[in-house]
C-alpha cells in the first residue's frame, strides 16, 4: 500500500559536484575521516556498505589511502545492504564476490568483521537469518554510516517501491526494472534471481549519516523524484529528506533533471 509522509520542514542536503570522481573522492574522505576518528576513541567504526558501479570509486580512494596514507580498516565492522536470493558467494554476480574484489581484498579489514547476507540456503530459515542479522546491527549501537546508491526506480538497498517506512532485514521480491538492469550482469533476465535479502527502510533511517551517491545521467529523473518529488513508498530514497542526517551527494550529470 502506498503511503506518503506530509512535512513541511525536510532537511534535504544536496552535495554536487562537476565530475563522479569529485563525488566520490568526497565519499571516500567522509569515510575516512569516520574511520580515523573512531580508531582515536579505541572504538568500532561501524559502516553499511553498498553494492553497484556507484561506489566503486569511493572503494578504489579508499584503497588508495590503505596503501599510500596509512588508513587501516581493523577497526571496521562492515554491513552491506543486500544479497541476491539465492546466490552462491562464490559467483561472479554475487556481492559477497563483489565487496572481496572491489575493497575487501585490498585493505586490512578482518574478514570475521564483514556482513553480507549469506542467500545459498532454502527459505525455510530465512526470517531467522534476517532477525539475527538485524540484531547484530542493532546490538552494536546502528551503523555509524550508511553508504547508498539508487535504483531507477527510488530502490535503496534492495527496498522497492512500495517498501514500508519501517520494515527492516527481510526477502524481498525484486521489482522489474531492477531484474532489466541486472541482465547485463547475468547475461539473461532468466537467470536474474527474483528476489533478495536487504536490509529495511528503518535499518537504514537508524544510521547516524547517511549518504546516498548517485552518479550519471542515467538517474538524472529517478534523482528530481527522490529529492524533490513527495516523500513516499512509491520512491524508498525519498524518505531520506525527512531524515536530519542523510545527504544526497550527486555528479553534475545526475543534477541535471533537478528543478529547485
Ligand atoms: C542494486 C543494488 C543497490 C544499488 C543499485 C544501483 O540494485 N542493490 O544497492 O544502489 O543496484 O546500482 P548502480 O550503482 O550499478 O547503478
Amino acid at each position: 500500500m502506498k503511503k506518503n509522509i506530509q512535512t513541511t520542514s525536510t532537511h534535504k542536503k544536496l552535495n554536487l559536484f562537476q565530475d563522479a570522481e569529485a563525488a566520490s573522492l568526497f565519499v571516500a574522505h567522509q569515510i575516512a575521516e569516520l574511520i580515523r576518528e573512531k580508531e582515536k576513541q579505541a572504538k568500532p567504526a561501524v559502516l553499511g556498505l553498498a553494492t553497484g558501479n556507484t561506489p566503486k570509486g569511493v572503494y578504489q580512494e579508499l584503497i588508495r589511502l590503505h596503501r599510500n596514507e596509512g588508513l587501516s580498516f581493523k577497526n571496521v565492522i562492515s554491513f552491506n545492504l543486500d544479497e541476491y536470493y539465492p546466490i552462491l558467494p562464490d559467483d561472479q554476480q554475487s556481492y559477497t564476490y563483489f565487496m572481496r574484489q572491489y575493497l575487501f581484498k585490498h585493505v586490512d579489514i578482518k574478514p570475521e568483521q564483514t556482513h553480507i547476507p549469506h542467500t545459498d540456503f532454502s527459505e525455510e530459515g530465512i526470517a531467522q537469518y534476517c532477525q539475527d542479522y538485524e540484531d547484530k546491527i542493532q546490538s552494536l549501537g546502528g551503523m555509524d554510516f550508511q553508504l547508498l546508491g539508487i535504483g531507477r526506480n527510488g530502490h535503496i538497498g534492495f527496498n522497492e517501491p512500495g517498501s514500508d517506512f519501517e520494515s527492516k532485514t527481510r526477502l524481498v521480491n525484486l521489482d522489474s526494472l531492477t531484474r532489466e538492469d541486472a541482465k547485463a550482469a547475468f547475461g539473461s533476465l532468466d537467470k536474474v534471481p527474483e528476489k533478495a535479502i536487504s536490509v529495511g527502510v528503518q535499518t537504514i533511517s537508524k544510521a547516524k549519516k547517511i549518504l546516498l551517491l548517485a552518479l550519471g545521467e542515467r538517474k538524472s529523473e529517478i534523482m528530481q523524484q527522490a529529492i524533490n518529488g513527495e516523500i513516499t513508498t512509491e520512491v524508498p530514497a525519498s524518505f531520506l529528506q525527512s531524515l536530519s542526517q542523510a545527504e544526497f551527494v550527486l555528479d553534475a550529470s545526475a543534477a541535471r533533471g533537478l528543478s529547485s
